[in-house]
């Protein structure tokens, strides 16, 4: 049988050798409530689960930077390797939101009332990410636009290369795919743990919510695809030739 005072006990007094000093871990497992203070166990998971999403944000927003300044350095391999850790953490911040779902919504309601007037709008993560892509969009005209006097059009489609500044223009938009990829994973975490026709704290959370999960950072990115597809597409009209064989009348007859 396992003691749990003692297992307690030992998780808020770690033992620190050079590992645990040089990753502060004393702090780092301090960050959360006294276990003898929780509202029901399950308030620990919540708490670690929005601070690792919180370490995921820093990390994402540091290394956002430091990819502006290789952009501008004209460092566009180091660019794109770090394009792809932004993207995978934030598929990690998307998978590790299904972990709050083990929770029960009884016992979240329970955490609920210890958060005060608090929500995850408020993350200081969050907010820094959102500032960020708009600097991005500048650095991303400044280099790869106006001198050579490009547009979308041109990278992606009439003068398709796969270049540099197509890769670019991917990661950015991978960037914005998998951010409102978290926010639509997070709306089903809601519906899922306390409604969305609830009162929420900062109005209706559900048009918060909704709003938010429509928003894109660079909707020029998202406008060039349906500008080819229009453009394209008008060479045989809005309603196809059928591929069928023999189809008669719809004529492809290939
Ligand atoms: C039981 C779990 C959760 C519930 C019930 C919940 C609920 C909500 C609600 C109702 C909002 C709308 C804002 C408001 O009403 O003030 C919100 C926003 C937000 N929450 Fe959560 N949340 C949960 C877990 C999480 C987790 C684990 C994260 C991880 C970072 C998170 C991050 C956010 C963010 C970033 C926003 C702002 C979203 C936006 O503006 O699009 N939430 N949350």
């Amino acid at each position: 049988m396992l003691d749990k005072t003692d297992i307690h006990t030992r998780l808020e007094a770690p033992v620190l050798k050079d590992y645990g000093v040089y990753l502060a871990v004393d702090r780092l497992l301090a960050c959360q409530k006294p276990l003898a203070t929780l509202v029901t166990p399950d308030e620990l998971q919540f708490q670690i689960v929005h601070q690792v999403e919180e370490l995921w944000m820093k990390l994402a927003a540091f290394t956002l930077a430091e990819i502006d300044q290789h952009l501008r350095d004209g460092q566009f391999m180091r660019a794109i390797t770090l394009f792809g850790r932004v993207h995978m953490l934030l598929r990690m911040m998307t998978d590790q939101l299904a972990l709050i779902e083990t929770m029960s919504p009884y016992d979240y309601q329970a955490i609920r009332l210890q958060l005060g007037n608090g929500s995850g709008q408020e993350s200081p993560g969050f907010q820094m990410l959102l500032t960020l892509p708009a600097g991005l969009w500048d650095t991303y005209r400044t280099l790869y636009l106006d001198p050579q006097k490009r547009t979308l059009t041109d990278i992606y489609d009439t003068g398709y290369a796969h270049d540099e500044a197509y890769m670019v223009a991917e990661a950015l938009i991978e960037f914005d795919e998998l951010f409102q990829k978290f926010r639509a994973h997070h709306i089903y975490l809601v519906h899922r743990s306390i409604g969305m026709g609830s009162k929420a704290i900062s109005g209706r959370a559900v048009d918060l919510l909704d709003a938010g999960a429509r928003h894109r950072f660079f909707p020029e990115l998202w406008a060039i695809r349906a500008q080819m597809t229009d453009r394209w597409g008008a060479a045989y009209g809005v309603k196809r030739d059928s591929i069928r064989h023999g189809d008669a009348g719809h004529g492809s007859g290939v």
